[in-house]
């Protein structure tokens, strides 16, 4: 990686943790607490996907919403104060305890800390000032202004012209491998936070893995010419 100008992270696993929702209201769900948890992203995530290449655009709290509810059918729950909270929930989710440190150190090294998701402005805007990080971003990206999603090439080659950056020198950080996978394979400089230390999944966009985001923060910084 060339000296990076601006650390840039996804959000959504990667600043803040999905499951920490489903987590909060477990105590009402029974045993299928986990499964609908693991369903509900598993599915918000491919109706990205399709939406994308359908060319049928809806927005993210739209798809999360969606999401949410084809999970919950197949446990069988019918609680609608169940999915309101739930969804409440998932507005204000936990950050990773790396979180803070990792962007307080990007800072240190003066550089840019911007968040790059598939969320609304409104849903980023949200969820950053609910875990009080908004103090430690500088800007927020969102795909939604050009109405598809990641992994879609021409979401990382505008952000990019948006950041005034070269790609090789963004250090973008995600939790999601296709993520990763998608902005390395456009030049960014991309590093994979594989919290659950998972096998690698794509070989024709390899991105070196960290286990989190202050290994990435710590790779960056060696990588870094010593100060003049
Ligand atoms: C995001 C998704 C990938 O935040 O979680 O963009």
């Amino acid at each position: 990686m060339t000296t990076p100008a601006i650390a840039v992270f996804d959000a959504y696993g990667t600043l803040f943790d999905v499951h920490s929702a489903v987590a909060r209201l477990a105590d009402r769900m029974g045993a299928d607490a986990e499964r609908i948890s693991e369903l509900w992203r598993q599915k918000q995530l491919e109706y990205t996907w399709t939406r994308s290449l359908m060319q049928r655009y809806a927005d993210f709290w739209q798809v999360t919403g969606d999401a949410l509810d084809y999970a919950l059918a197949v446990s069988g729950q019918r609680d609608g104060a169940l999915r309101s909270a739930l969804l409440n929930a998932y507005r204000e989710l936990d950050a990773y305890p790396d979180v803070r440190v990792a962007l307080d150190g990007y800072r240190a090294l003066g550089m840019r800390v911007a968040v790059f998701s598939n969320a609304t402005q409104p849903m980023l805007q949200r969820a950053l000032a609910a875990a009080r990080l908004d103090d430690l971003v500088d800007a927020v990206y969102s795909t939604h202004e050009l109405g598809t999603y990641k992994p879609a090439v021409r979401v990382y080659e505008a952000t990019a012209e948006a950041f005034g950056t070269p790609p090789h020198a963004i250090a973008f950080h995600s939790s999601n491998s296709w993520d990763a996978a998608g902005a390395a394979s456009c030049g960014w400089g991309a590093m994979w936070i594989n919290r659950s230390g998972r096998p690698p999944e794509y070989p024709w966009a390899p991105v070196p893995a960290v286990g989190d985001l202050v290994a990435a923060l710590n790779r960056v910084r060696t990588a870094m010419p010593p100060p003049a």
